[in-house]
Parts: structure tokens; sequence; C-alpha cells
């Protein structure tokens, strides 16, 4: 009798401590998989403001991207890429191991906190203000070749992880679509054959037309000087 009330402790605990891990069917679901707490992902978050600054809003010279409003599970993605090492990036690569930032739960707790972030309300644009030539060109291009995945508005796409590109600055998707082009970023296939399908100098031409995309009000920080009240 009191073997098998053993047994049934055992096996309810061994249930308990296994479900979350086997409920996460694909990794970059794991947004999906569990119940966010943003308390506990703004405690994670400081981990991140180091670089990222507590409004996450990245810089205009691309060094940083803003990371304010993107899609949770692109920020999954990107998070276990960064700690597998898959995408370089030796600065913030010793930040997402499980030992500093934690396992899943605390990975869901503090994408579920920067994706409701409010974002840059003046980023950083291109060069090329849409009574160009140049803008056009660019504007023609996206439509044509990027839009069917990442949206006629730049919105991209949670389910897939389709990063949101409007609101992000000018010089680092520049350097993004550069890195994807030389291979040393690691895109979808599809998305790698396109951006190879560009000549150099029209990469420009689309980052810019991209960097003009409108951020929609809901999503913008009322003012440039709004601060994250969460980091007074
Ligand atoms: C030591 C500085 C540093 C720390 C700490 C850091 N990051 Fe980063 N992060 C960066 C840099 C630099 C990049 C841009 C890398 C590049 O240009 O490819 C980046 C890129 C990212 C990206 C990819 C954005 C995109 O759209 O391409 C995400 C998401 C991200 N960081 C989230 C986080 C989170 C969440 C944390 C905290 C757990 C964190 N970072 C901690 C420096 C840092
Ligand atoms: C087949 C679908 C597809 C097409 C077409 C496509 N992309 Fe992407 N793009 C993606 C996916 C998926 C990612 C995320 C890659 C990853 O997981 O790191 C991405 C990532 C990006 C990023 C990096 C965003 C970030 O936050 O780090 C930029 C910039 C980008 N795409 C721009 C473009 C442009 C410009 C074009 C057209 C020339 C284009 N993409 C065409 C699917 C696509």
């Amino acid at each position: 009798m009191t073997v098998k009330i053993l047994q049934r402790i055992l096996l309810l605990f061994f249930f308990t401590i296994s479900t979350p891990l086997q409920a996460v069917e694909k990794p970059v679901d794991i947004h999906l998989s569990f119940q966010p707490d943003l308390k506990n992902g703004k405690r994670v978050y400081e981990i991140c403001a180091t670089c990222h600054l507590p409004e996450g809003w990245g810089n205009s010279d691309g060094g940083y991207p803003q990371i304010a409003g993107q899609h949770q599970s692109v920020l999954v993605k990107q998070l276990l890429d960064i700690r597998s090492g898959f995408r370089e990036n030796p600065a913030m690569y010793p930040f997402v191991q499980e030992r500093t930032m934690g396992g899943y739960q605390d990975m869901a707790d503090v994408v579920a906190y920067i994706a409701r972030l409010p974002m840059h309300p003046r980023h950083a644009k291109g060069p090329w203000s849409d009574l160009s030539k140049e803008f056009q060109q660019g504007k023609k291009l996206y439509n044509d070749k990027c839009a069917r995945c990442h949206g006629a508005l730049g919105e991209g796409k949670n389910i897939g992880a389709i990063p949101r590109l409007y609101g992000q600055h000018y010089a680092y998707l520049l350097r993004q679509l550069e890195l994807v082009h030389k291979g040393i970023r690691k895109v979808n296939p599809a998305m790698k054959a396109i951006v190879d399908s560009v000549p150099d100098d029209k990469l420009q031409k689309i980052a810019n037309y991209v960097s003009w995309l409108a951020v929609p009000e809901d999503k913008k920080a009322p003012s440039l000087n709004w601060r994250n009240p969460d980091f007074k």
C-alpha cells in the first residue's frame, strides 16, 4: 500500500517537473507554453538593460537594435540562436546562458516584458525621404521581394517568427542585411536567396524604405522623454 502511494507521489512529481518541457513542441513556441510573469520578466530584463537600456530602444548607429515591441516568438528565436552560438554575438553570449538568465520560464517572462515595451518615437531613418527616386526604388523592391513574409507595413508575424521590421534603426537593418548576404548571420534559405538576389547598392535602398515604414501610434512611446517607470 505505502509503496503504491510512494509510486504515485513519485509519478506526480515526475509529471509536474517534466510537463512544462514536454509542452514546448518547438523551442520557438516557448512563449506559448508558459503563463508569462511580467514581474519576473522585469527582473530578468535587468541583465539585458545594461546594454539594451531600460527602454529597449537601441541606438541610431545600429550597434544595438530596437527590441521593444518585437514579436515574442522572434525574441525567443534570437535568444535561443544567440545562446547556442548559431547567431554569433560574443558580447551578449554569456548573458543569455541558462546560468545567467534562467530557463524557459524566465525566457518566456522576459520576452513578454520586452514585447510590451512601447517603441522609440523617433528611430533613425535612412538618408532618402519619400519624394526621392531612391525611396521609390526601395519601396518597389521591398514590395516585390520582402513584403510577402514581413508584411506590406513591415509588421512581421508572431507565428513563424518573422521579425517586425518597422521601427528598426536604418544602420542596424543595413548591417543585418549585409551579414545575411555574407552568410555570417544565418537565416532561413528563402530569405537568404532573396537578399542575395539584390545588388549591394540596392540593399541600402531597401533598408532605407524599411526604416521609413510607420510605427503605429499605439505601439509608440508618447515622447522621446518617456522613461521606463519600472527602472526609476
Ligand atoms: C553585453 C551587452 C548585451 C547584453 C547584456 C544583452 N544584449 Fe542583446 N544584443 C546585444 C547586441 C550588441 C546585439 C546586436 C547584435 C548584432 O548586431 O547582431 C543584441 C541583439 C539582441 C537581440 C536580437 C534583435 C534582433 O532583432 O536582431 C535580442 C532579441 C536581444 N539582444 C535580447 C537580449 C535580452 C533579452 C537580453 C537579456 C537576457 C540581452 N539581449 C542582453 C548586446 C547585449
Ligand atoms: C521567406 C520569407 C522571407 C523573405 C522573403 C524575407 N525575409 Fe527577412 N526574415 C525572415 C525571417 C524568418 C527572419 C528571421 C531570421 C532569424 O531567425 O534570424 C528574417 C529576418 C530579417 C531581418 C533581421 C531582423 C532582425 O530584427 O534581426 C531583416 C532586416 C530582414 N529579414 C529584412 C528582409 C528584407 C529587406 C527582405 C527582402 C529583400 C526580406 N527580409 C525577405 C523571412 C523572410
